[in-house]
């Protein structure tokens, strides 16, 4: 019986909406607390600037998916790289790839982890990426470095191809360019999904990883068919 009411809340389209605009503020609120938080947060001792609930998600996945690859772009300050790693050792298998443009940062040293300096789309990184991969190996992608549309897509374009079936290409920070934070980067990650899947039918949105209701990467779990 509890069930049943709690379903038709759920229903009630004024609650439904009233929801999404508390978890909408609630995200910007998080957002813009950016030195309080998640330039606070950290994955032991390393900092991560990804949401907690998409860490989660991204658990969820790799535990699903199983990949044996997984290609990052934008290491960062190395906290989402050490935490695929984390997660591969847990499940006991997968390795990352982790891409950056930028020398100075200190990649975390794993031995699940491999770090390659350079941008993700130049064409030194995807030979050295492909060289890496293996015809029978599952490959996830997660797309966060650049976000401009222009990087995103060609990013997407690039690596939509490695990903295997079942798999997930996940872009990062869709929240960018007033979704509902940083206007002036407009357009960004969110506008490069839907340009890329009017070109690539085989991607679909994959809402069910948006439910926890806030994400940095709305409309970016992309899982290939
Ligand atoms: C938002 S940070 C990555 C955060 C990290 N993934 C995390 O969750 O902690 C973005 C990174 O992308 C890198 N970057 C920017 N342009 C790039 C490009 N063309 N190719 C590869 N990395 C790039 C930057 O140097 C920066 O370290």
């Amino acid at each position: 019986m509890a069930e049943r009411s709690k379903s038709r809340a759920h229903r009630n389209p004024l609650k439904v909406l009233y929801s999404r605009l508390i978890a909408r503020e609630f995200l910007k609120c998080y957002y813009h607390s950016r030195p309080k938080i998640w330039n606070n947060t950290y994955w032991m001792g390393v900092p991560v600037g990804k949401c907690p609930f998409d860490l989660w998600i991204y658990q969820e996945i790799l535990y699903e998916t199983q990949p044996d690859i997984i290609i990052e772009s934008g290491t960062g300050l190395g906290g989402s790289t050490l935490y695929l790693a984390s997660c591969c050792d847990v499940i006991g298998k997968g390795s990352i790839i982790t891409i950056d443009i930028d020398n100075r940062l200190n990649c975390p040293k794993h031995k699940r982890i491999r770090q390659i300096v350079g941008s993700s789309v130049s064409p030194r990184i995807l030979d050295e990426v492909k060289r890496d991969i293996s015809s029978d190996d599952a490959v996830l992608v997660s797309l966060g470095s650049d976000h401009s549309k222009e990087h995103v897509l060609s990013e997407m374009r690039a690596y939509g191809a490695m990903v295997t079936s079942g798999s997930y290409m996940i872009v990062e920070d869709g929240i960018a360019g007033g979704h509902p934070v940083k206007k002036n980067h407009y357009p960004g990650p969110m506008e490069a999904i839907e340009e890329y899947l009017a070109e690539d039918p085989t991607f679909t949105i994959d809402m069910k990883r948006e439910k926890f209701m806030m994400t940095f990467n709305p409309k970016g779990y992309l899982r290939e068919a």
